[in-house]
């Protein structure tokens, strides 16, 4: 009997520590590809292990284009999720609509202002508020390659968008496919923005920042869409609605030598098993060595109720933040942490070097916002581009210039 009520005792006990501390949290992402899946896991194992119950809201799609209807959706009802990853000017939109939770005690606790570089901390606030938590930084224009496909083509690693055509097309003689590509919107703008960046730090600023009418429709934006339409004659016929994993794999197989892509890719290479400079090899993507183009992902944070479901959410918010999940989190994501000042021994080469390019970056005007991953424009703006860019890309008929006419005449329309 008396064990009983001691247990009794043990079990209520238990609950209302449950009820005191332990809420919920609603994660809306679009990671489900292997090494993405694996990286939200992290985040997932930690906040269980505080007491809080993840439900995880994963939305396949690359570069979050479905996840982001969706979120709208949920929202328009009233009932958006406790957090969702939401990037760059996306978070002020978000801001902007009163939709967000202030961060900022949490920030302060965690010296948010003091460990996360300026670039990163700014994109984090809305009007001077932290509202959303930095998980990473992604390089963006990266090329990543088979060396075995590039032996057995004798084909060298292009440091030029010219000489990529010049060693794709030996790839091709030899029976291999140049580049792996999956023909969807955001991965076709991956490719454009990446030849676009090779004409400098100045045009990329002036075209996808500014947005200016001049740019968009000068000789070298011409030139950006003649070599993007060669470019294309590198792929195999399979693209069209291909998923950018699905890509990585053509690599990672040895069936293509190249992929334009952002350093999720590299997670993918790590879930295969593979290694850096052994298995596969990542240069910066032809012509833009001395560029970073930068996509940093986020957790955003929705306005919810309820006491223990708001705690649950400051604890994601702290998280995210401490040394132990940047550092899982980034080994498994490809990129790099968000967090500054953080031990690189157990990152590769490719992080190292996409460590190095970040710092040497932020001092020559070089670090860019990534256009096509929403760090540059409004979605309205971006959603413009891919238009064009894309229908461009699958036209054959589509000179460049009609294509730079519809591209500074979308942009107008959607400013
Ligand atoms: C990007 C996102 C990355 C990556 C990629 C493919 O926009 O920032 O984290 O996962 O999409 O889904």
């Amino acid at each position: 009997m008396k064990k009983l009520a001691l247990s009794l005792t043990a079990v209520a006990f238990s609950i209302s520590a449950a009820t005191t501390h332990a809420g919920e949290v609603e994660v809306l992402h679009w990671w489900t590809s292997g090494g993405e899946a694996a990286s939200i896991n992290v985040l997932k194992g930690l906040m269980e292990e505080e007491g809080h119950t993840w439900k995880d809201f994963a939305v396949a799609g690359g570069a979050g284009e479905s996840a982001m209807t969706v979120l709208k959706s949920r929202a328009i009802s009233g009932n958006p999720p406790a957090s969702a990853q939401i990037k760059g000017p996306t978070i002020q939109e978000w801001g902007d609509l009163g939709f967000l939770t202030n961060l900022d005690d949490v920030a302060k606790k965690g010296d948010w202002d003091v460990v996360l570089p300026q670039v990163v901390s700014n994109t984090m606030k809305h009007e001077g508020h932290y509202v959303a938590a930095p998980v990473n930084v992604h390089r963006v224009n990266w090329l990543w390659a088979n060396p075995e496909v590039f032996r057995k083509s004798g084909a060298s690693i292009p440091t030029t968008w010219k000489q990529f055509i010049t060693e794709a097309d030996k790839i091709k003689a030899a029976g291999f496919t140049p580049l792996a590509h999956g023909g969807q919107a955001w991965q076709d703008a991956t490719l454009f923005e990446a030849i676009a960046l090779e004409k400098g730090a100045k045009f990329y600023n002036s075209a996808f920042i500014g947005l200016s009418d001049t740019t968009l429709r000068s000789e070298d934006m011409i030139d950006v869409f003649r070599t993007f339409k060669k470019v294309r004659g590198y792929v195999d016929s399979g693209f069209s609605g291909r998923d950018w994993n699905i890509a990585t794999s053509m690599v990672i197989n040895g069936d293509a030598a190249m992929q334009i892509m952002g350093d999720w890719a590299k997670g993918e290479f790590t879930a295969a098993g593979k290694k850096a400079g052994i298995d596969y090899v990542c240069y910066p993507a032809p012509g833009t060595s001395e560029m970073f183009t930068f996509n940093i992902d986020s957790l955003a944070m929705f306005k919810v109720k309820g006491e223990d479901n708001q705690k649950a959410q400051q604890d994601l918010a702290r998280l995210i933040l401490e040394p132990e999940f940047q550092e899982t989190f980034n080994l498994n994501k490809g990129s790099i942490p968000a967090r500054l000042n953080m031990s690189r021994e157990k990152f590769d080469t490719c992080a190292h070097s996409s460590m190095d390019s970040f710092l040497a970056s932020s001092s020559t005007g070089n670090l860019l916002p990534s256009m096509a991953h929403g760090m540059a424009a409004s979605s309205m703006v971006q959603g413009a581009i891919y238009d064009v860019v894309t229908n461009y890309f699958n036209d054959e008929s589509m000179t460049p210039e009609v294509a730079v006419d519809k591209l500074a005449r979308a942009v107008k329309a959607s400013m």
